[in-house]
């Protein structure tokens, strides 16, 4: 029978689980044996006793040893990958031009490597998009700490002791983090300006009662695939600009613009930052590819002349409960793709198997990282 092993990530800050009690139940009707590791789900809310009732064997993390398929929200260390059995499966977060040595272990193990983070931005592959599902949970979450280190509440109040005005919250890059966040603010009575360079953006935004701030968009702003491309310089500094006195007016400013494979590009700088009002909120979004905002430091939380500045970069962990839900469900439709009747089938005529299809059999597969390997010597 094909073994499935969910592991307790080791990373720091981690507190996500990649199966939960409700997907190891769909796991069991694909007609695999699942087995979680002991307290892998403890630190989002689901104890050994929920996955058991749903049919899991707890095991210890060797486990790994003997499984067909090793699911993963973080990518795991080389030590780890050596763990698993040649011909095994891994199913993760791969960031693998991050990771070099972590795919040369794969290849070296014949594990065959599928980095969700690859999934096509298709309408067949929605529901197993792990990248809308997290940062749907991360611009939820910006907004909660956002309000939380406000020292002024959100909504329009009116009350015995007087009126006390809505905040006003900014957010740049309209994405799917951003129309989550934007979302978010509007429930907690806020007033909401938001930015992006994509043209379908501004019906988007309008749609969830936000004011639209047009920047322009460069010509040929939009990949195929929907994303942004990289600006000009020229264009980024027009934009911020445009940006500056609303930025200025701002109580809560969040950032998520991102270019997929680029650092992502500095909307607003110190100087900027600096005009906003003491007490304000900046949450950035994009610290961890480089940041939004100039000055950011990834994984920390500053006060940087009196604006507080949450640089936090794995947010979704910080609900992890339904951030856990969300990925595990994503991993679940995913593994629909080719588990059938407990048999695995890797056919890389299926388009989504192929994309996001890393490494498989002694293999690198995703040109860019062949590349990048090949150049440092791997
Ligand atoms: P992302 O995380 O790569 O970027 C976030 C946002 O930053 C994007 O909206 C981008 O346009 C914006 N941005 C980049 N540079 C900027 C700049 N200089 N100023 C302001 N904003 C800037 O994008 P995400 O959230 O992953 O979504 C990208 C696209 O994929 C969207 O069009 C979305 O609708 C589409 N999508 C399609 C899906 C499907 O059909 N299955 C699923 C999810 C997203």
């Amino acid at each position: 029978m094909v073994v499935i092993f969910v592991p307790k990530e080791t990373a720091g800050g981690e507190t996500r689980v990649a199966a939960v009690p409700e997907t190891v139940k769909g796991m069991q009707k694909l007609g695999l044996l699942v087995q979680v590791e002991r307290d892998a789900g403890a630190a989002a809310g689901f104890s050994d006793k929920d996955y058991a009732d749903a049919g899991a064997t707890l095991v210890d993390g060797d486990a790994r040893h003997g499984a067909d398929i090793v699911f993963g929200i973080q990518c795991p260390t080389v030590a780890q990958v050596r763990q698993q059995k040649p011909s095994a499966l891994l199913l993760c977060t791969l960031t693998p031009l991050q990771q070099l040595d972590v795919v040369a272990a794969l290849r070296d193990a014949k594990v065959s490597a599928m980095g969700l983070e690859f999934m096509p931005r298709i309408t067949r592959a929605q529901k197993m998009d792990i990248l809308s599902s997290q940062a749907t949970c991360g611009g939820y979450q910006a907004v909660l700490l956002a309000a939380v280190h406000l020292p002024k509440m959100f909504p329009l109040m009116m009350t015995a002791a007087g009126t006390l005005t809505p905040a006003r919250v900014l957010i740049l890059g309209a994405g799917v983090a951003g129309l989550q966040a934007i979302s978010t603010a509007r429930k907690l009575g806020a007033i909401v300006e938001a930015n992006d360079i994509r043209p379908a953006c501004k019906e988007q935004v309008e749609s969830l009662g936000a004011r639209f701030v047009d920047t322009g968009a460069p010509p040929d702003a939009e990949t195929k695939g929907g994303y942004a491309k990289e600006t000009t310089q020229e264009f980024l500094r027009k934009q911020r600009e445009i940006l500056t006195s609303h930025i200025a007016q701002a109580d809560v400013l969040i950032t998520t613009a991102l270019v997929p494979g680029k650092k992502a590009p500095v909307l607003v700088t110190a100087e900027m930052r600096r005009a906003m009002r003491p007490g304000s909120v900046i949450v950035d979004m994009a610290a961890g590819q480089g940041g939004n905002v100039e000055g950011t430091v990834p994984g920390q939380r500053a006060v940087v002349d009196g604006v507080t500045v949450i640089g936090d970069t794995n947010l979704p962990a910080q609900c992890a409960a339904d951030a856990s839900r969300m990925y595990a469900r994503n991993v679940l439709a995913f593994l629909g793709e080719f588990v059938k009747d407990g048999k695995v089938t890797l056919n890389f005529d299926n388009e989504v198997l192929a994309a996001v299809t890393i490494v498989h059999d002694g293999t690198v597969r995703h040109e860019p990282t062949a590349q990048a390997l090949a150049a440092h010597g791997g």
